[in-house]
């Protein structure tokens, strides 16, 4: 969840941080690698299009809306239903690379993560007690050469957060306005892994949505005006990527034949000529 790797932020942590343990978070996904599953069907988004003011904040390490009471997630293969909590951002220096996990090797210049947690608990830090107490959805983001005007209302209260406890209430918006179409969210990749800020808990199912979510180059670059503690321009708020070590990444399945790539089309159809 968040920034740069977590050694750099707090050196001399105690040894209790999982933050060298093996399910750590994020991670690159090697698309030949992973495995579709038919358990993995569309997720159910409730309360995803209520209109709610949020409270937006420059927290120090991102900016982050807080999310009222009553938006949930559930199916999925998702053992219970989550409730979200709130949303951030991670990003690069004006449009750069940013994001957190990367596909095959590539960054994307923004990621979003909306934090769930297991309806029957309280707090995040109560979730972070159970191997899948948080659900995290991972949203991509990538340029386009025309602005996204359901981001301006969120773009333009950055300009009202430069500095770290800066708050302001954004109104009348919607989980739904921050995320591609629904059509567009059967297609995603589920992993379990951890937070990718301190302490790293290791108690996080990670769904990862394939489609991309357009924003105009200075939309993007609107995030790298905000200011760290001490002034320093809040770029590059990622933390790297961690070894996968013996996890598996599993697909979503319902993806339908039109929607494999070309080449994968002919190399299945060569694998079944060769058999
Ligand atoms: C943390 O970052 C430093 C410098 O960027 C790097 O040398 C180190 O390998 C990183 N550690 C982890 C665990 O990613
Ligand atoms: C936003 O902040 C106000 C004032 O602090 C608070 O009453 C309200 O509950 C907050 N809303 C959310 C969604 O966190
Ligand atoms: C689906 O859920 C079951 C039960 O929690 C779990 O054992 C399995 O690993 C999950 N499958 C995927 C692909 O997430
Ligand atoms: C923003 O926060 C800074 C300190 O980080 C403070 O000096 C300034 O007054 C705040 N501005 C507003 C509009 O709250
Ligand atoms: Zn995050």
């Amino acid at each position: 969840i968040l920034f740069s790797n977590c050694t750099e932020i707090e050196p001399n942590r105690d040894l209790k941080t999982e933050c060298n343990s093996r399910l750590q978070s994020p991670v690159n996904i090697v698309t030949r690698k992973v495995l579709p599953d038919q358990r993995l069907a569309p997720l159910h988004f409730l309360r995803y299009r209520h209109a709610f003011h949020g409270n937006l904040s420059n927290n120090g390490h991102t900016v982050q809306l807080d999310l009222p009471p009553g938006m949930k997630i559930k199916g999925g293969n998702l053992s219970t239903t989550y409730t979200a909590l709130q949303l951030h951002f991670h990003w690069g220096k004006d449009g750069g690379p940013g994001s957190e996990h990367t596909i095959d090797g590539e960054s994307y210049p923004m990621e979003m993560h909306i934090v769930h947690i297991k309806e029957q608990y309280v707090s995040l830090s109560q979730a972070l007690s159970d191997p899948e107490g948080v659900a995290v959805l991972g949203i991509f983001f990538q340029e386009s050469n025309s602005a996204n005007k359901k981001f301006e209302p969120l773009i333009k209260a950055l300009k009202r957060i430069p500095r770290p406890s800066n708050k302001t209430t954004v109104r009348g918006i919607s989980l739904q306005m921050f995320l591609p179409p629904p059509t567009d969210m059967r297609d995603y990749f589920r992993y379990l892994g951890s937070l990718t800020t301190p302490d790293c808990a290791q108690s996080v199912l990670w769904t990862l949505f394939e489609n991309t979510v357009p924003l105009s180059r200075q939309q993007l670059s609107a995030f790298s005006q905000l200011r760290f503690p001490g002034g320093r321009p809040m770029v590059n708020t990622f933390r790297a990527v961690q070894p996968l070590n013996a996890r598996q990444v599993y697909r979503s399945g319902s993806r339908i034949a039109s929607s494999l790539s070309p080449a994968l089309v002919i190399s299945s159809v060569l694998m079944l000529y060769s058999v």
